[in-house]
Parts: C-alpha cells; sequence; structure tokens
C-alpha cells in the first residue's frame, strides 16, 4: 500500500483535477441518489391523487436530474483520465531517466523484458486503478451509504431488514475477493512468462532459425500460452458465476422489500410510494457490492504493480558520480592506473593489481588472448564499470573528481559489439556530434574507409541501416561505428576490437588515419591481430587481466615469446 501511495506523489500535479472530478461526482451521485424521491412524489402526491401536473412535473424533474448526473459523471470521467495519463507519464519519464542513468553493471541484473514490462504495463495498471479503481471506488462507498441512508429515512425496521442480507452479502464477497486476489497474481505472472517466451523468441529470431528450432520454440510458447489460458478461463469461471448471484441476491433482497413493505402497505405503515422508492435503494444498494468486490482485485492488482515501480525508482545506480565533480571541456589525455583491479562477482579478478602509464596523444595497442581482460580494462577508463581496488587518474587527477560529463563526452569508446540504431548512416555517425558539419561527417567516414562502401548506396549516405543496421554488412557496421567515435572528436578514443570484420588492408588503412588524425588525441587500439598493433608506440601483451610484457612491435618479438607466436601464426600487411 506504502508503494501505491508512492505513486499517487506523481497525481500532485492534478490535485486540482482530481477534486473538481469528486466533487462532480459526489453530486452526480446525490442526483442519482434523490430520484427514488421524486418517484415516490409521483406515486403518492401525483397519481395516488390522480394529479397528472404533479406526474408530469415528477417525469421532467426525473429527467433533467437524470441528464445533468450523467454529464456531471461523464465530466468527471474526462478529469480522471487526464489525471491518470498524466501520472503514468511522468512516472514512465521518471523510469525512463531512471535507466538511462543505469551503469554497465544495472544492466548485468536487470533483464530488459522485465525493464520493458515495468515501464509499460505496470505504469499502466496503475493508471487504470486511479482512472477506474479509484472511480469506481468513490461512487461505490457513496452509492452504497447513500442508498441505505435512503432505506433508513424511509423506514428503520425494513432497513434494518435489508442491511442485515447487505452486510452478510459483502461480507461473501470480500472473502471471494481476498479468493480471487492470488489468482490475479498468477495472471499476472503467467502473463509475464508468455511476454518473455515472445520478447526472447523475437531477440534471438535469428539464432532460432540457424538451429531450426521453430518446433521447439513454438512448444515452449504453447506451454506458457495454454497456461495463461487456463489460469484466465479459472478466473473467468469464478466471475461468471458473481454476477448472476448478485442478481439473485438483489432479487431476493427485492422480495423481503416488497413481501414486508408491502404488509406495512396493507396496515398503512408505509405509502405506496415509499415502498417503491425503498426498493429502488435496495436496488441501488446491491449495485456497489458487486463493484466493491472488483475493486477490492483492482487494488491488489495495482499494489503489486507499484512494488515493482518503486523498487526501480529507488534502484541506486552503480555508478555514482562525485558531488564535487569537475566539468572539464578538454582533457590532455593521459591515463594512468595504479594497483588496480575489477572484480564482476565471485571468482577471480578480471582486471589484477594493474598499474601503467599511458602518456598524452600516445598511441597504444593492447592484444591478446580472449578473455584476457581487454575490455574489462578500457571499460575502467570511462567508468562504464568502477574499478574495485586501486586508482585511475586522468591528466593526474583521480577518474572520480571528474564529472561523468567530462569522461564520457572526452573519451569515446567503439565498443566491441557493435550497436546502429535503425535510421541512415548518416544520423548514426552524426550520433558522434549531432551539431558536426557535413564536411566534417565526410571526413570522419572518409578516415573510418566507410566512404568507400557508402557511396556505392543507392542513397548514400540517406540510405537507411535497417532495423539495428541489419541492413549493413559487420565489417561495414564497425566502419560506421568508428566513423561515429571519430566525429565526437574526442580526446581519448578507444577502439575495442572495432576492426576484427575488416580485410587486412582495410583495417591498416583505418588505423594508419587514426594515427594520421590532426586531433592530437591519446588512441588505444584492441585486438586479437598483430596487424592492427604493430603500428603503435606501445603495445600491451594481455593476459589473465594483467600486462605481461609491453613495447614497440619489434622490441617485443624480441622479449615477448607469447606476442612472437602470435606473430608467427598471423599474416603481416604493410600498408603504405
Ligand atoms: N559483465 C561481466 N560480468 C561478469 N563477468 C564478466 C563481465 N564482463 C567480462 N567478464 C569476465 O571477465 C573476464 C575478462 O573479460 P573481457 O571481456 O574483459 O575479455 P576480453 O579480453 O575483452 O576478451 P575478448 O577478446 O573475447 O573480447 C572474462 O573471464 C569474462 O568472463
Ligand atoms: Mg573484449
Amino acid at each position: 500500500m506504502k508503494n501505491l501511495l508512492a505513486c499517487f506523489r506523481f497525481l500532485k500535479k492534478y490535485k486540482v483535477h482530481l477534486s473538481i472530478a469528486f466533487v462532480l461526482l459526489v453530486i452526480s451521485t446525490g442526483f442519482n441518489l434523490i430520484q427514488p424521491r421524486i418517484s415516490q412524489w409521483a406515486i403518492d402526491d401525483g397519481i395516488g391523487k390522480q394529479d397528472i401536473k404533479t406526474v408530469i412535473y415528477a417525469a421532467i424533474i426525473l429527467l433533467s436530474f437524470g441528464l445533468v448526473g450523467s454529464f456531471l459523471n461523464y465530466y468527471s470521467g474526462i478529469l480522471l483520465i487526464r489525471s491518470a495519463q498524466g501520472m503514468g507519464y511522468s512516472i514512465r519519464n521518471k523510469l525512463f531517466k531512471k535507466v538511462s542513468l543505469f551503469a554497465f553493471a544495472d544492466f548485468d541484473k536487470w533483464r530488459t523484458g522485465e525493464l520493458m514490462v515495468r515501464l509499460n504495463s505496470d505504469v499502466s495498471t496503475i493508471q487504470q486503478f486511479v482512472r477506474m479503481g479509484l472511480f469506481m471506488l468513490v461512487l461505490a462507498i457513496l452509492m452504497l451509504f447513500g442508498a441505505m441512508g435512503g432505506m433508513f429515512l424511509i423506514d428503520v425496521y425494513l432497513a434494518t431488514i435489508l442491511s442485515g442480507i447487505m452486510l452478510v452479502t459483502l461480507l461473501f464477497f470480500y472473502f471471494v475477493a481476498r479468493y480471487l486476489r492470488p489468482l490475479f497474481t498468477h495472471i499476472r505472472e503467467a502473463l509475464d512468462r508468455v511476454n518473455n517466451v515472445i520478447q526472447e523468441n523475437i531477440a534471438g529470431a535469428k539464432l532460432v532459425r540457424a538451429f531450426s528450432a521453430q518446433k521447439t520454440e513454438e512448444q515452449k510458447f504453447d506451454k506458457q500460452n495454454k497456461s495463461y489460458y487456463q489460469i484466465r478461463i479459472k478466473v473467468g469461471n469464478l466471475m461468471s458465476i458473481l454476477l448472476p448471484l448478485l442478481i439473485t441476491i438483489g432479487n431476493f433482497t427485492g422480495l423481503i422489500a416488497i413481501w414486508v413493505g408491502g404488509n406495512m402497505v396493507g396496515i398503512e405503515k408505509l405509502t405506496l410510494g415509499e415502498l417503491v422508492a425503498f426498493n429502488n435503494y435496495a436496488t441501488m444498494a446491491v449495485f456497489p457490492i458487486l463493484v466493491l468486490a472488483m475493486v477490492l482485485n483492482f487494488i491488489s492488482m495495482a499494489m503489486a504493480s507499484a512494488d515493482r515501480v518503486i523498487e526501480l525508482l529507488e534502484v541506486k545506480p552503480a555508478i555514482k558520480e562525485n558531488k564535487n565533480a569537475i566539468d572539464l571541456n578538454k582533457l590532455n589525455g593521459n591515463i594512468e592506473f595504479q594497483n588496480v583491479d575489477l572484480q564482476y562477482g565471485e571468482g577471480e579478478a578480471a582486471i589484477q593489481n594493474l598499474s601503467f602509464r599511458i602518456e598524452a596523444g600516445e598511441k597504444i595497442g593492447i592484444i591478446g588472448t580472449t578473455g584476457a581482460g581487454k575490455s574489462s580494462l578500457i571499460h575502467l577508463i570511462p567508468r562504464f564499470y568502477d574499478n574495485t581496488k586501486g586508482k585511475i587518474l586522468i591528466d593526474n587527477k583521480d577518474i572520480k573528481n571528474l564529472s561523468l560529463n567530462t569522461i564520457r563526452s572526452r573519451i569515446n569508446v567503439a565498443l566491441q559489439e557493435t550497436m546502429l540504431f535503425s535510421g541512415t548512416i548518416a544520423e548514426n555517425i552524426r550520433y558522434g556530434d549531432p551539431n558536426a558539419t557535413e564536411k566534417e561527417m565526410k571526413i570522419a567516414a572518409q578516415a573510418a574507409c566507410a566512404e568507400e562502401f557508402i557511396l556505392k548506396k543507392e542513397k548514400q549516405f540517406e540510405e537507411n541501416v535497417g532495423v539495428r543496421g541489419a541492413g549493413l554488412s559487420g565489417g561495414q557496421r564497425q566502419r560506421v561505428a568508428i566513423a561515429r567515435a571519430l566525429l565526437a572528436k574526442p580526446d581519448i578514443l578507444i577502439l575495442d576490437d572495432v576492426t576484427s570484420s575488416l580485410d587486412v588492408t582495410t583495417e591498416a588503412k583505418v588505423i594508419k588515419n587514426i594515427y594520421k588524425s590532426k586531433n592530437k588525441m591519446t588512441t588505444i587500439i584492441i585486438s586479437q591481430k598483430i596487424n592492427a598493433v604493430k603500428g603503435a608506440d606501445r603495445i600491451f601483451v594481455m593476459d589473465k587481466g594483467k600486462i605481461i610484457s609491453s613495447g614497440q612491435h619489434h622490441e617485443l618479438l624480441e622479449k615477448c615469446k607469447f606476442y612472437s607466436q602470435i606473430n608467427k601464426t598471423q599474416d603481416t600487411v604493410t600498408v603504405s
């Protein structure tokens, strides 16, 4: 409940809307509640005394009250929709902002599907509750107490008998709701599982086809879909008993009212009009009981969703910016590691007691076996992950004292898994610097050897890359990613194995262009290939989280057995 109330904080902006909506709801319910009294007046003073004028007045008043009541009800609904949508809009924005503050380590913990469900369906459930649940709750309570009040005003004895029946009915439905509540949670969980299978199948569609595993996947889906179907049928069956049961109770209540009330009319303790009005109130009082039963379920659904939403809102991202962090427009670009460790979870550290210094403008190559810790090392520089031991300095300042904006905008990493957004090639390159001129963008594309394939495309730079770059080959995607990184004109440029899909000649050309670039940026190029690193001022050879040797190509050939062995197995190409 605490979390649901916390979600209502987002309704603050709509205080006025909500207050008006509820006032209108109270007035419109008032109009409804007064109607049986008007009927009573029409019967006793109109029909009873054969005064046709009173009957006509009563009919006009009934009609106008009905119309005004319905209009107020409609307007209050509109205001509620506005408040609920506004709340949903704010919560979604806030959640999105939170997710955009997530560090790499946070994404290691949270599954994409789960985040999507929280941002979409959970917010919608809370929204629905404000829109429908609150409306129904207020309406039902007003109607129930109003109708009871109406009955007691007409006749206390008869009202007491009927209140007894109502109370028993209410208790009965309360227990039904309590029984149904866990079933609603099961529905959500079953739906979650259906969504998970769909989401994984779409994300891994190509893998499923590559393994010709459609049949297995269909069976997996069918299993979850069936369990969802079965639980919905079970709940559906239960719910469909409720309505006829309630109508029967309603009829039974009416029967008692007419039977007991009829006798009272016979002995002139009650007028006929009073009996009709009383009967109307009795019917009015039965309806809110069903509504309350439903609202009870609505509340538990909204509470479950609110728990999930608030949990996400309260996540503290793994990377925190220091309060006094300084903002710099430019970095010189020297990097120093002092006894740095990075440990992801339990087990061996991915980076172990690493110390080195890279001077500003130096060109560094990193080579090593797969899993050696190359990506882990460079992820520490822009604080994608925080080191678990030691200190990292950039421009001789602890990186924790630099603002995230400084290190993320002045250090650019072309990540190992190339990711492009749907859109044109130009849009993707411009992601590096949206304000870059056409010429600057083309220079970046040339340096990345991307222009040569782009110009062969029908629409050239305006060609669409397809969903996540699916319309480009692996090597083309990598070159767009390099151009994107170059266009950002960082002070420290890091390429994490993004030349792996390029042929040796193109790879050598790209690297040469980067080295030749006018920007005096510090450059770190990671690769599994000697060709990509041999031209560097210094090459780090990595193994098991450590730098086992470093030096220039020719030095390493002499002093590092591991390096010279890799060299032997690979053809080297030189581009002049
Ligand atoms: N996010 C992560 N969570 C847990 N362990 C990780 C994570 N990323 C990497 N590791 C582990 O850290 C070690 C080093 O991985 P890293 O990705 O740095 O290697 P790499 O040298 O870049 O390899 P490759 O050449 O294959 O890209 C590996 O044992 C890997 O399993
Ligand atoms: Mg890697």
